[in-house]
């Protein structure tokens, strides 16, 4: 092989530019014989360049400058400190100086993304966002590419690695909350602010990213009803359990007839569901196409190499396509120009089956109160399960409902919600069983 490498430079030598850096190391040779080409990182900007990394830097030039990147005589600038500013600022200079750019900045892309596509395609470069979403699952090459045949119905996944962490420890070792985010945090999954990952925030980014690819259009970031999972305690993954299912942090999108329904929310899914089994800082993502039927992709959806295996994945890609006409490159949200924008509808517009937890007077009558409230709403209970109260405490009720439109359920819980006998800290989650 005699052609010229790539040459790359990285923003950000954290946990992701390392990985890149020691997998292009240990993987060279494979990664050149794909990519047609060799790829060498030789420029890196990074805040404190003196410190001491956990990888091979000879050959790469430093700095502390963020700018310098792309003035180092590179082909690529990799962007890996995420956050909006000054990263939007980095890639806009990079691409006006005819780079192409691989960013692993969902934030940016979900919130601002549209702007800075279309400065990539009038400066004739690549803007790549593999690593983006799910980590080293290549999803985004899956919905573009993979899945181009399919009109896609709906898509659902476990797309924050640091909030499927925080459940399966509190599930499986009876973490606390707080004891398993710092872990999360310790082993590089989180990022920089977790309220992102706990919220649904980050989740929501990655939806709004997925969900445009999926609906062949942009996405306004906002668009995705978000609900953390700091609401989730303990006794609810407990009595989920014991009522036949896992909780997860569930990211939804879906085609229904009139537009789309977009969420992030803590869900219970049946626990012989392969969604339900995925767990610890693994991702998981479902797509419903009409030709194809259900896929299901898993994968680490974050951490060091897992990124870093999406972020050499686009630079593979560059390394082929440099130099070719920009019609044979997949364009950002999969589509040749934006088709119209699906209508976005309110959650209120689906239906859902709902867990809820509520903790009432151990009273005569209580439960039959409940179920009637339930039975004139037309909502069938699926299963009830009461926690016997113990030295004249109140007792502890979960419930599963059947599948109603959300506004129904939301009636009916207006009225249990003024009952003389329920007690504070009423929990309501919803279900997805995927019967179709
Ligand atoms: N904080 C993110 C997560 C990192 O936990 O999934 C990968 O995007």
């Amino acid at each position: 092989m005699n052609l010229a490498p790539l040459k790359v430079g990285l923003i950000g030598l954290g946990t992701v530019g390392q990985g890149v850096v020691r997998v292009l190391q240990n993987n060279g040779e494979e990664i050149a014989r794909r990519a047609g080409r060799p790829i060498q990182i030789v420029a890196a900007a990074t805040r404190d360049p003196k410190k001491a990394r956990d990888c091979d830097l000879s050959g790469v030039r430093l700095s502390g400058d963020p700018q310098f990147v792309a003035r180092a005589g590179v082909d690529v600038v990799c962007e890996l400190i995420g956050g909006l500013d000054p990263a939007e600022a980095l890639i806009s200079e990079a691409l006006s100086r005819g780079l192409h750019v691989v960013t692993a900045n969902k934030a940016l892309l979900a919130e601002r993304g549209p702007a800075l596509f279309q400065r990539a395609t009038a400066a004739g470069s690549i803007l790549a966002f593999e690593a983006a979403v799910a980590g080293g699952i290549p999803i985004i090459k899956v919905m573009r590419e993979g899945l181009a045949a399919n009109r896609i119905g709906a898509l659902a996944g476990i797309i924050n690695g640091t909030s499927n962490y925080i459940l399966t420890q509190m599930s499986e070792q009876g973490s606390g909350f707080a004891e398993a985010l710092a872990e999360a945090q310790r082993l590089g999954y989180a990022e920089a602010d977790p309220t992102f990952d706990i919220e649904g925030i980050d989740a929501a980014h990655k939806l709004t990213l997925l969900a445009s690819i999926a609906f062949g259009s942009a996405i306004a970031w906002g668009s995705v009803h978000t609900e953390g999972i700091s609401t989730v305690q303990a006794q609810d993954i407990q009595l989920a359990g014991e009522l036949g299912y896992r909780i997860k942090s569930l990211a939804i999108a879906k085609r229904l007839a009139g537009g789309v329904t977009l969420s992030v929310r803590p869900t219970l899914i049946p626990a012989e569901r392969l969604l339900a089994k995925v767990d610890g800082v693994l991702n998981a993502i479902r797509v419903d196409g009409d030709a194809v039927g259900e896929t299901i992709y898993v994968g680490r959806g974050a951490g060091a190499e897992a990124t870093a295996s999406a972020v050499i994945a686009d630079l593979v890609d560059i390394a082929r396509l440099q130099g070719s006409a920009a019609r044979h490159w997949v364009p950002p949200l999969g589509s040749v120009g934006g088709g119209e924008a699906p209508q976005l509808l309110p959650l209120a517009a689906t239906e859902s089956a709902y867990y809820l937890r509520l903790r009432v007077a151990d009273e005569p009558g209580v439960l039959r109160a409940l179920t009637s409230i339930f039975a004139e709403a037309d909502i069938s209970i699926e299963a009830i399960l009461q926690k016997e109260p113990r030295h004249g405490e109140d007792a502890t009720v979960a419930i599963i409902t059947s599948v109603i439109a959300e506004g129904r359920f939301h009636a009916a819980l207006q009225r249990i919600q003024s009952l003389p006998f329920l007690r504070p800290g009423l929990i309501r989650l919803a279900v997805e069983h995927f019967n179709g």
